[in-house]
């Protein structure tokens, strides 16, 4: 009897120990699954805001990691807009990165309610295959009406206009905020001028319809029913091309093309 129990015992805290390390291996492997895949997807929207991959088109991670071969990726500190020369860009991830405190520091209050700063951010570089600088690709986010909206601005390299604006995550309303993903609102963004004469990040998405962007370069016409997404959208555009956002580092470029 006594030694039947003594089994048992056994036996379950066998299938306790194997099942345990079957599921802690599992989970390790899939981690790394997981990251790589969060990381072909992050590259692929850089593909989409780049002009390098249509919005709705499939791709492997094969062709992700081809097309993605001239988008050089630059880890830099957001407060100085230097480069960071120890960043590692296949590891490094900016949303795990502002919401661990050792790794980011509370945002001044802004419109966009960006709560958490990274230190570090990752930008893009996007070149041609003679390895012309053809965009600056920033990570934006801001709040909409129902939540954050994440995505991509590209600028020309100098700095002076808009090449695209894309959204790869949000939770606004599918006809309403959601129009953020209609390719006809988003081919609205291109050849705006995102700053003013005094480099003040000025891009409004209005009430309405805006003119053509020779005539009317710092507005773009508003989502309809959707006035608050509408504004969430300016809000976000304000803080990550200002001071406390990319404006300590596109400062540093336009300085850098100055000098030469
Ligand atoms: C079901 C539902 C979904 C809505 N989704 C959005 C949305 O995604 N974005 C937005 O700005 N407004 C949305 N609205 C409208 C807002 O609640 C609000 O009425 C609107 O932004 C006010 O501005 P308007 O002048 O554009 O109507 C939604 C309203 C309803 C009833």
């Amino acid at each position: 009897m006594q030694g039947s129990v003594v089994y048992n015992l056994g036996f379950a805290a066998a299938v306790c120990v194997v099942c345990a390390v079957f599921v802690s291996s599992s989970a390790v492997s899939l981690r790394q699954r997981q990251d790589y895949n969060a990381a072909i997807d992050k590259q692929r929207n850089v593909l989409v805001v780049s002009g390098l991959a249509g919005d709705d088109e499939e791709l492997t991670s094969e062709e992700v990691e081809r097309r993605f071969a001239n988008i050089q990726q630059v880890i830099i500190n957001l407060e100085t807009g230097d480069e960071v020369p120890d960043g590692d860009p296949l590891t490094f991830d900016q949303r795990r990165a502002a919401k661990d405190p050792a790794t980011s520091r509370a945002a001044p209050p802004n419109a966009a309610q960006v709560i958490r700063l990274p230190n570090r951010a990752l930008v893009y570089e996007v070149r041609d295959a003679q390895g012309r600088l053809q965009l600056h690709v920033l990570p934006v986010e801001g709040l909409g009406l129902w939540g954050m909206l994440y995505g991509f601005i590209a600028l020309d390299p100098t700095i002076e206009t808009v090449q695209a604006l894309t959204f790869y995550e949000h939770k606004e309303t599918p006809g309403l905020g959601g129009e953020v993903d209609n390719p006809r609102w988003k081919a609205l963004w291109r050849g705006r001028r995102p700053f003013n004469d005094a480099f003040e990040p000025d891009l409004t998405v209005i009430r309405g319809r805006a003119g053509p962007p020779d005539e009317d370069p710092h507005r773009v016409d508003g989502l309809s029913g959707a006035t608050v997404t509408s504004r969430g959208v300016t809000n976000l555009l304000e803080f990550w091309l200002g001071n406390d956002g990319f404006g300590p580092y596109l400062n540093r470029l336009r300085q850098e093309r100055v000098t030469g």
